[in-house]
């Protein structure tokens, strides 16, 4: 298994650390644009690959910092899938924002297991998609 290192620092992150993500997303973020989106982020981990010093995973979070936050993304490559990356991203991710009092997401129903095993409760959510945004504004 990949030696992994998790961080919150994008110091060291340019566009061509970013590849491979967005899987299956009909029109995608650059990894320019992907980049932008973790810079505009109020909280983002990511997870590194140490033998290649590329991405491997990232979650994000948006926050007033006050009372709530909403994580919008989370991802881990495919090669990656399975190792407890995930996971410990979206661990990592509930400790940073565990002194707002909402923190909230929307997946699909498969993965209501997945989160439900590190603590998040099922709720309903209403949502706008604009699919000609998808790429990023
Ligand atoms: C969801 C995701 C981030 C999980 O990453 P990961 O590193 O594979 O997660 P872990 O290794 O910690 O996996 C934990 C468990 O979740 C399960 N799981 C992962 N993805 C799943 C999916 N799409 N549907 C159902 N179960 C899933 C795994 O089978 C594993 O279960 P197990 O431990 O019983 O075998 C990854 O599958 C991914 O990037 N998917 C595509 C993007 C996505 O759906 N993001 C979530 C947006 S809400």
């Amino acid at each position: 298994m990949p030696s992994i290192s998790y961080t919150t620092s994008l110091d060291a992150i340019t566009p061509d650390k970013l590849r491979g993500f967005f899987v299956g997303w009909p029109n995608p973020p650059t990894p320019e644009t992907h980049l932008r989106i973790l810079q505009g982020s109020s909280h983002v981990i990511l997870a590194l690959d140490d033998a290649t010093g590329s991405v491997v995973g990232f979650i994000t979070a948006i926050s007033d910092g006050v009372s709530s936050a909403y994580i919008p993304h989370l991802e881990v490559l495919p090669a990656y899938q399975g190792q407890g990356i995930g996971s410990e991203l979206v661990r990592q991710m509930l400790e940073r924002l565990r002194h707002l009092y909402m923190i909230d997401l929307v997946c699909d129903d498969g993965l209501k297991a997945f989160y439900g095993r590190l603590g998040l409760k099922p709720h309903l959510a209403m949502i706008v998609r604009n699919y000609d945004r998808q790429a990023g504004a």
